[in-house]
């Protein structure tokens, strides 16, 4: 595990870091489309035909269930002239998949089945015009995409995760639903605030009540972040919170798991896509509680996210410190995100820092 000696005394990134086009558009070349994304879960695609598509740092995604049981990832673009094959959202098709544009029509493989009423065309292979297809891997029951298709075994990458949860029954939860909020903020402001408890007693009253935040500890065991507190009698959080780079967290709860998806859709806005499960035969009052309870931490996220936003693009603030107590997480964040917009990921991390 890194360790918070190495992290010390971090500079925080320059506000330009969170309101520059530029910027975004080289998070998305080197940042989301190299990194392993929780797309959506089996429950949702569950028979053949069935699908999930998102719009994910600006790429349209869709995995879809094929005529072999299999899960495939494809980008949601046609080869024709781009249009688009499904909204997205969950939806389902039967035996194909048809642009919205001018009918091509794909197999659920991906590859073009037809292509409406074309005419003669010299030299057009409909082989050559298959969907663009991207790396799609499970991880027990969570649906990850990776548009590089030189990317590492997602089981590399989720392993801390693995270890951490093991003793979660996870298969046997079940989907109860999904919740959207739509932040005004880049998404580094919101994965930051995800990533230190230092604001906990003054944002979140209730989720301060409910846990015991003088024993807040954050670890870093890498890509994941690790924070636990314990929690107090009665409280419907079980005070371990994950979050996997670069934009899942994963909140535990006294009988279930809230899988949030933190998705950048532009420079300032981030969506927030959640999936709840919980245990068979929990009471539905606790379930509602668990959900209100999220429901209010998210609430209050988004109104500091969004002030600290409008402050990080007035023009005053440049950079700051981070907490060597309680900000360790921010500053593995800031440091993995340098690395990756320098494409030295691949490197070993530096200690200094
Ligand atoms: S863009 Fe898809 S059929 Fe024309
Ligand atoms: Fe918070």
């Amino acid at each position: 595990m890194a360790t918070a000696s190495k992290l010390e005394s971090a500079l925080t990134l320059p506000a330009s870091a969170y309101r520059e086009c530029e910027t975004f558009e080289r998070e998305r070349r080197r940042i989301f489309s190299r990194s392993w994304l929780m797309i959506t879960h089996e429950s949702q695609v569950r028979s053949v035909g069935d699908y999930f598509a998102a719009s994910v740092a600006g790429f349209p995604l869709i995995v879809v269930r094929g005529e072999d049981g299999a899960v495939r990832a494809f980008h949601n673009v046609c080869r024709h002239r781009a249009g688009p094959l499904v909204d997205d959202g969950p939806g389902r098709c039967e035996g194909a998949l048809v642009c919205r544009y001018h009918g091509w029509r794909y197999g659920l493989d991906g590859r073009l089945a037809s292509a409406r009423d074309f005419g003669p065309a010299q030299g057009f292979d409909p082989r050559d015009y298959a969907l663009h297809q991207i790396k799609c891997e499970s991880w027990r029951g969570f649906i990850f995409i990776n548009m590089d298709p030189d990317a590492g075994a997602l089981e590399r990458t989720v392993a801390p995760l693995a270890a951490r949860t093991a003793h979660l029954p996870l298969e046997e939860f079940r989907f109860e639903r999904t919740t959207t909020h739509t932040i005004s903020c880049n998404w580094k402001t919101y994965v930051e605030n995800y990533l230190e408890g230092y604001h906990i007693p003054l944002v979140h009253p209730f989720l301060n009540a409910a846990v015991d935040t003088s024993r807040y500890a954050v670890s870093l065991d890498p890509p994941v972040i690790f924070h636990h507190a314990p929690p107090r009698d009665g409280s419907p959080v079980e005070g371990l919170w994950a979050w996997l780079w670069p934009c899942l967290g994963v909140n535990v709860y006294a009988d279930g798991i809230l899988m949030e998806r933190i998705w950048p859709v532009s420079v300032n806005v981030t969506r927030l896509e959640y999936l709840y499960f919980f245990r068979h035969g929990i009471e539905p009052a606790a379930m509602e509680r668990s959900i209100e309870v999220s429901g209010i931490t998210t609430v209050e996220d988004k109104t500091i996210c969004e002030a600290v936003q409008r402050n990080l693009n007035a023009g005053i603030y440049d950079t700051g410190r981070l907490s060597p107590k309680h900000e360790q997480g921010v500053a593995w964040f800031q440091q993995e995100w340098r690395r990756w917009l320098e494409g030295r990921e691949a490197d070993p991390p530096r200690s200094d820092g």
